[in-house]
């Protein structure tokens, strides 16, 4: 099966040197091509800036920005069966982008800043491939990520608590529920990412075989 992962923050410039970004480390996305690639999975890994290194085996592709992730996902998706997005994309880029550092100034400022591209929802409705999404959240959990599977038409969603330091974002572990799009859940207790990983591989190939047999993508 060919797997496209995305995974860790994007950044978008204020100035050349300065950027909004968020804390995502990459770690479930890499641990999550690796469990592919451990799977004799085909892996293509669209990443952004992250302090890992990339599974061995995996085609990398390093993108900054939510736009520039947006292209490499388009080009990837021509060649994928099952689509994990996992990169924690800005929801928001700074109006315009000064081509000079600029300068401090007195007193407060305000940054204007314009919503990015939701990659996950403008993906075409119909489609021959697997499209799991991610859903951080700080409370609601079931509630939210349900409410984004609607939205961002996503065949399953893995909704994850990043409330606390000990779980979620920039953690070796995780702890996550899977919402599927026929009201299925199922959740998979704390444990490593990489253990989290090979769950969600496993679980994902099923239901795109599962969906092959029934032509539904
Ligand atoms: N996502 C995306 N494009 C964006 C923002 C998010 O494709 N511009 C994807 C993420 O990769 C993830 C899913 O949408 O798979 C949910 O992301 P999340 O940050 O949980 O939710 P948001 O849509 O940003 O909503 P909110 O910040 O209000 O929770």
């Amino acid at each position: 099966m060919r797997f496209v992962v995305t995974a860790g923050p994007t950044r978008e410039a204020i100035d050349p040197v300065r950027f909004i970004s968020n804390r995502s480390s990459g770690k479930m996305g890499y641990a999550i091509a690796a469990a592919a690639l451990a799977r004799k999975h085909q892996v293509t890994l669209i990443s952004g800036p992250a302090a890992i290194a990339a599974p061995k085996g995996a085609k990398l592709v390093s993108i900054t920005t939510s736009d520039e992730l947006y292209a490499a996902v388009r080009r990837a998706l021509r060649d994928c069966d099952v689509f994990v997005m996992c990169a924690a994309v800005s929801d928001y880029k700074p109006a315009q982008v000064s081509a000079l550092k600029m300068k401090k100034r007195r007193g407060a400022f305000a940054l204007k800043l314009v919503p990015t591209r939701d990659i996950l929802a403008s993906l075409p409705k119909r489609r021959r491939y697997l499209v799991a999404g991610f859903a951080a959240e700080t409370h609601d959990l079931a509630r939210n990520a349900q409410k984004k599977l609607r939205a961002k038409n996503c065949d399953a969603i893995v909704a994850n608590d990043v409330s606390g330091s000990e779980i979620g974002m920039e953690s070796d572990e995780n702890e996550v529920t899977i919402f599927f799009r026929d009201g299925e859940k199922q959740k998979i207790s704390r444990a490593p990412k990489k253990i989290i990983a090979r769950e969600l591989v496993k679980i994902f190939a099923k239901i795109f075989e599962k969906g092959l047999t029934k032509k539904s993508w």
